[in-house]
């Protein structure tokens, strides 16, 4: 999704403006671009192709400059074209880029046009440029203080000025922005790892604050126009965390990541404690009378999963929500529900605008999972738990998942452990199985060469039915998730026992029905389920636990996982189908870890 890098330095920053974009890359986009400002004229360079395109085009050009914005967009309003892609220019004097919605643009725009301003593009970015322009009298920093009172939705922006080299302005509200601080050197980005190669020292901005930076300095005022101190952190954003290694891809790498993952979010816990979740969570803990999930995406799926969890385990009733539903719907407020937001990134428009939903509906019992500390989720919440999944490239997720999973079951336990549901001898039985999880991922991930055989039959097939039961289907509707996302086949899941109310109508010899068969308590109900697909001529793939007695025959091919790993089991069964999906997409050669039309991190509504 969108990404934002602005520079002031005493050096040429047009390098740090493209490394700065490299960084986003992964974030996702469609377009990119710079502006930047050299000897009193201003040079704006844009690309519909990759940030090396725009590399290239800028060298071309001998682009260089001592101050200056960079973009990639990440198409909402206006298609991926030359004249959409940020930075947007105003007159040759402003040049703004924008993360976020203006939802009022359109009466901006048609107020602009009167006052004689003409629009170049589609985007409703190009207003807030000549918005500025329409109020600049010289002082970047005041045009954009009176321009942003005008904007309705949620932005990010950062804003040169001709007149003005050495500045760069930013404002945000509803949408991350952050200060960086190097020496005698200043920076703007919508995420800390864009300035990862130029400093880890950034200051996160608040709603309403803008932000003035310049190569001696930066300054901060907050929505009422008075100078602000916003806390200046160190940050671990390391270049070598977003390494490819000797990996194809990052998804390739981040599937195989997940036993140090799991182990890293693992660390530190000697015991089941409500400590884990933050110093006070014992008294919100202990008053949660239900819980609520809420969540997008393979977030939303680990929810699906921890509601079984929660329910089984501490016997608290729990829900888990679409964030994007549950933020427009009428619900029933309880302050003592426990409000659980799950996310990779933390900075999922939708998820975050749920949680300000619950908030002012007076749920303050609020906890965050998420990958990112420094994310607006984690700053946000009253509880936390950051998973150690590290930085996650690739947009299909996959190690954040099986992160999520392990700190939504130490959630369960400790909930358990609260109402007294949880005994000494479990509480051992359950962290052994944990501790032991890194090990039990190595073996299934020693599987793969049996997976990429039925990957390139799957890469011939234009659908699949993935099918599982109880706390297995949040699993398979992951597996036809990770299977769509990335190799663009058609792909639904359905809880096993669902089959014979509609799907069983789609079984033919040429649909695939990838079947998630741990050996629980449901495996003969869907043994059933199975027989009625092979009835019907569907081709079964079977991942199936090795004491299911589940063999191959006519139609029915099986890859056996090591025994059956109890309650811990969905966290095993979703790597074949990782390991399925990024195979088929290899074999039908998609862009495994940029799909198109999707971006890793969804900070738009
Ligand atoms: O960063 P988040 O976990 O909040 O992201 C939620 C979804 O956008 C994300 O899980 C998405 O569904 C992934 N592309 C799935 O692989």
């Amino acid at each position: 999704m969108c990404g934002i890098v602005g520079a002031a330095a005493r050096r040429d920053i047009v390098p740090v403006l493209l490394e700065g974009l490299r960084r986003l890359e992964y974030r996702g986009y469609d377009s990119c671009g710079v502006a930047v400002i050299d000897g009193g004229t201003m040079r704006r360079i844009v690309s519909v192709s990759r940030v090396a395109d725009l590399g290239a085009r800028i060298q071309s050009e001998a682009t260089h400059g001592s101050t200056g914005i960079a973009h990639t967009r990440w198409a909402t309003h206006g298609a991926p074209a030359t004249q959409n892609a940020h930075p947007l220019v105003s007159r040759d004097e402003i040049a703004l880029v924008h993360n976020g919605i203006i939802e009022n643009y359109e009466e901006l725009r048609a107020e602009l046009r009167r006052a004689g301003y003409e629009f170049a593009g589609e985007t409703d970015t190009e207003v807030v440029a000549h918005l500025i322009h329409s109020v600049y009298r010289g002082r970047l920093v005041e045009a954009v203080r009176q321009a942003v009172k005008r904007l309705k939705g949620a932005y990010a922006i950062a804003v040169v000025a001709t007149r003005e080299a050495g500045r760069v302005v930013g404002a945000r509200s509803g949408s991350p922005l952050v200060v960086g601080i190097g020496e005698r050197e200043f920076f703007l980005a919508s995420d800390a790892l864009a300035l990862a190669g130029a400093t880890d020292r950034v200051a996160y901005l608040e709603d309403g604050d803008i932000a003035e930076v310049s190569d001696e300095g930066w300054t901060v005022q907050d929505a009422q126009g008075r100078p602000a101190a916003r806390e200046v952190r160190k940050v671990q954003a390391g270049a070598a965390n977003v390494e490819l290694g000797p990996y194809r891809h990052f998804m390739q790498k981040e599937i195989f990541e997940q036993p140090r993952a799991v182990s890293d979010t693992l660390e530190g816990v000697l015991g089941i404690a409500p400590e884990l979740f933050g110093n006070d969570a014992r008294a919100v803990l202990e008053r949660a009378d239900s819980v609520l999930i809420l969540a997008c995406g393979t977030s939303y799926y680990a929810g699906l999963v921890a509601r079984q969890w929660v329910e089984t385990l501490a016997g608290l009733p729990c829900s888990v929500e679409i964030a994007s539903e549950y933020r427009y719907r009428d619900s029933v407020p309880n302050p003592r529900t426990l409000v659980v937001l799950v996310s990779q990134s933390g900075e999922t428009a939708d998820t975050l605008a749920a949680l300000r939903h619950a908030q002012s509906l007076g749920q303050q019992a609020t906890l965050a999972i998420c990958n990112v500390a420094t994310s607006s989720m984690m700053r946000m919440t009253r509880l936390r738990y950051l998973t150690h999944a590290g930085v996650e490239v690739g947009v299909a997720s996959t190690k954040a998942f099986t992160t999520q999973l392990v700190a939504l079951f130490l959630l369960a336990l400790t909930l358990a452990k609260l109402r007294n549901r949880l005994t000494e001898e479990k509480e051992k039985t359950y962290l052994h199985q944990l501790r032991h999880l890194p090990a039990a991922l190595g073996a299934v991930l020693a599987l793969e060469p049996q997976v990429i055989a039925w990957s390139e039959r799957f890469a011939k097939k234009s659908h699949a039915l993935f099918l599982g039961r109880g706390l297995h289907y949040p699993i398979a509707l992951e597996g036809a998730l990770k299977l769509k996302e990335i190799s663009y086949i058609h792909a639904e899941a359905y809880p096993a026992g669902e089959l014979k109310h509609g799907p069983l109508a789609l079984v033919t010899e040429e649909m695939p029905v990838v079947t998630v068969a741990p050996n629980d308590a449901l495996l003969e109900k869907l043994k059933s389920n199975m027989q009625e697909v092979r009835a019907r001529g569907g081709e079964l793939y079977v991942f199936a636990d090795a004491d299911t007695q589940i063999s191959p025959s006519l139609g029915v091919n099986v890859i056996r996982l090591p025994e059956h790993y109890g309650l811990l089991s969905p966290i095993l069964h979703v790597v074949p189908l990782q390991l399925l999906a990024y195979h088929a997409a290899l074999s039908r050669g998609t862009d495994v870890d940029k799909p198109r039309n999707l971006a890793k991190s969804v900070t738009v509504e």
